[in-house]
């Protein structure tokens, strides 16, 4: 049976210490949250960003914009909170409405705020293996790979999902640590061809009941990120838990495995952010 791995325990410890570093700057730590439109599931997700924020002491500004604002108002209020000197960290919520363009928001965003880790500079520099910052998800599941003590050298990982968000900054971070990694996306064929030979698997798709337990081979450690709900409106993530968790070594829980460390990750980038502020 596999080992759980604890993300809720982990985070916990992880926001301890920010906060704990948080109260010994100068000023304290800022975060804008900017959340354009009412996607229920957005919503939620920024409501615990500012609950963490409050945890780890760091304050949150938060503007909530109507579905309809224009992409000239968000990039003012983006380049607004450039310029505030209380402002560490802005985070825009995505998805945006159809009509916004969020890769024009995201490169407007100061690279030196950019506590997501999306804009093109921050990107580049995680991928030379310089980073300033670390994609928050990815560089929760590594947090956790490394907390079990998971070695990643030479093994191999799987990765489902080519997002900008998750599947291309993860196979990044793995391949940084020496993992020989594959990417599988929508357009794959015979995708347990790759799955079954996975010392490592990261499942970043979105659809319930996507890894079965036939696609998993015996000892893989199996990271879930997807947040999905099943017919009965419950959270749960793409692998069938009952199914996957004889077979893996590892496996981690929806929820309370890689959501609670995303977050955990953004408090950390942005107390990096305002060390980085403060040393100015
Ligand atoms: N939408 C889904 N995940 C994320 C995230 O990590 N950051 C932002 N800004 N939007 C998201």
């Amino acid at each position: 049976m596999a080992v759980r791995i604890d993300g809720k325990a982990l985070a916990a410890k992880v926001k301890a210490r920010v906060a704990a570093e948080a109260a010994g700057l100068r000023r304290r730590p800022g975060l804008a949250v900017v959340l354009v439109g009412d996607d229920p599931a957005s919503k939620v997700y920024v409501a615990g960003k500012e609950r963490d924020c409050a945890e780890c002491g760091i304050e949150s500004f938060s503007h909530r914009l109507p579905a309809e604002t224009s992409q000239a108002d968000l990039l003012a209020l983006v380049r607004r909170f450039n310029e505030d000197d209380r402002v560490d960290g802005i985070l825009v919520q995505l998805p945006l409405p159809e009509h916004l363009n969020g890769e024009a928001v995201i490169s407007t965003i100061a690279p030196d705020k950019d506590v997501d880790c999306f804009h093109p500079f921050n990107v580049g520099r995680m991928v030379i293996g310089d980073p300033v910052f670390l994609p928050c998800t990815p560089a929760g599941v590594m947090e956790m790979l490394d907390a079990y003590e998971i070695p990643l050298r030479g093994r191999r990982c799987v990765v489902l999902g080519r997002s900008n968000i998750v599947g291309k900054p993860m196979a990044a971070l793995l391949t940084l640590r020496d993992g020989t990694v594959t990417v599988c996306h929508s357009r794959t064929e015979d995708m347990a061809r790759y799955t079954r030979e996975a010392d490592i698997l990261v499942s970043a798709v979105g659809r319930t009941g996507l890894i079965t337990g036939g696609m998993v081979k015996e000892g893989a450690v199996v990271i879930d990120v997807a947040m999905n709900r099943d017919e009965h409106g419950r959270l749960c993530g793409d692998v069938d838990f009952a199914a996957v968790e004889p077979k893996a070594s590892h496996i981690t829980p929806v929820p309370g495995g890689v959501g609670p460390m995303t977050r955990a990750m953004l408090m950390r980038n942005i107390l990096t952010a305002a060390k980085c502020h403060q040393a100015q």
